[in-house]
């Protein structure tokens, strides 16, 4: 799977994203050691606060189906209807919960406007000095 066509899944994730409060759509595509890709999409709600964001329905999913290697993440956002996307970089509640699950070095995120247009981080670029299940080994 190159980057470009995990960009492309999250293009396409985006389109589901359930959104009637923000109109803010977010795709992902989480791609796992053993090459399955997970996509994911917000999904807001009446009361706000059980929103989702669209990496970590990425992750979730996953996760509850017993996978927890992964190599990278491809990431789309913009509000409803945007001709030209922004980059979209995570929330820090996301970033977080990736730092549960991978690697600070290798763990890429693609932050992605187009197929075309798309540019790579490490996790650790993202999250510098972030606490995860590490530091609590003794
Ligand atoms: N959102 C995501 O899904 N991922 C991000 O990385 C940033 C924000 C969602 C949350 C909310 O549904 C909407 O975008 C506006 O914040």
């Amino acid at each position: 799977m190159s980057d470009r066509e995990l960009a492309a899944a999250a293009l396409s994730a985006r389109l589901k994203a359930y959104v009637p409060y923000s109109h803010f759509q977010v795709g992902a595509a989480l791609l796992a050691a053993n090459g399955t890709v997970y996509s994911g999409c917000n999904i807001e709600n009446a009361a706000y606060t059980p929103s989702n964001c669209a990496e970590r329905t990425a992750f979730f999913k996953a996760v509850s189906e017993g996978v927890r290697d992964f190599s990278a993440i491809a990431i789309a956002g913009g509000a409803e209807g945007s001709k030209e996307l922004d980059y979209c970089a995570p929330c820090g509640v996301c970033r977080q919960v990736m730092m549960e699950f991978c690697d600070c070095d290798t763990f890429r995120i693609i932050l992605a406007k187009s197929e075309e247009d798309y540019r790579s981080f490490t996790l650790g670029e993202l999250l510098p000095m972030g606490f995860g299940p590490k530091n609590l080994a003794k």
